[in-house]
């Protein structure tokens, strides 16, 4: 699962992991970043604080870190198992944040190429892209952290064309691989948008 801030990825993600457990598939609900325990240090380094405490590459050398672990002591492994790995967010968001957002600043070929050493040949069956206008998402993303303690809102405070910025990355990333990515508009029901997303999944990986 991917998108910009208050898509509702992580509502969605469980409503879809509680569907598949239900047609018996064996499911993995994971994250990124800090889907191990070294990867929750990195989190905390990575999203918590000060806008300037790390630049675009360090960020992109760091959720590569974390995404590599991750995939080395959760996702192979479960895969292995035969099992459903769900995981809100993976290297899509580190091109649409680190890349697009900072108005690509970076180089795509350095992000391919650390996602080639990080990653290898390994991609996602599919791609769930939640998209939302970035006023929408952020004002349901300040709501939320308004009733939480946890200080993760370092990229909800950025300026709004930041996340117009990453929002298009999203959008081209997806025409890029369509046949991997499937993006679906947020800005309904929770129960709508699950409707949605089961049909992608029933379409895509015949259920
Ligand atoms: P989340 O819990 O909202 O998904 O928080 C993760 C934050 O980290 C979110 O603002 C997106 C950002 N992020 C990146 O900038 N690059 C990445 O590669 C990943 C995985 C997340």
């Amino acid at each position: 699962f991917e998108g910009g801030e208050g898509t509702g990825k992580s509502t969605q993600i469980k409503l879809l992991a509680d569907y598949l457990k239900s047609k018996d598939k064996d499911v993995v609900l994971t994250k990124e970043p800090g889907g191990t325990d070294i990867g929750l240090e990195l989190r905390r380094i990575l999203i918590e604080g000060e806008i300037s405490k790390l630049d675009a590459e360090a960020e992109a050398l760091l959720f590569f870190a974390d995404r590599r672990i991750h995939m080395v002591k959760k996702v192979w492994p479960s895969i292995e198992d035969g099992k459903w790995v769900l995981s809100d967010r993976f290297a899509d968001s580190t091109m649409a944040y680190q890349y697009y957002a900072y108005d690509k600043r970076l180089s795509k070929e350095n992000i391919n190429s650390l996602y080639a050493f990080a990653v290898g040949n390994f991609k996602p069956d599919l791609t769930i892209i939640l998209d939302i206008d970035p006023k929408v998402g952020l004002a349901r993303s300040f709501k939320k952290a308004a009733t939480m303690t946890n200080k993760e809102t370092r990229n909800e405070n950025r300026e709004l064309k930041w996340h117009e910025n990453l929002r298009q990355g999203f959008i081209e990333i997806a025409k890029e691989e369509p046949q991997r990515c499937g993006v679906l508009n947020a800005d309904k029901s929770i129960e709508e948008l699950h409707k949605d997303i089961v049909k992608v999944v029933t379409e895509r990986l015949g259920l």
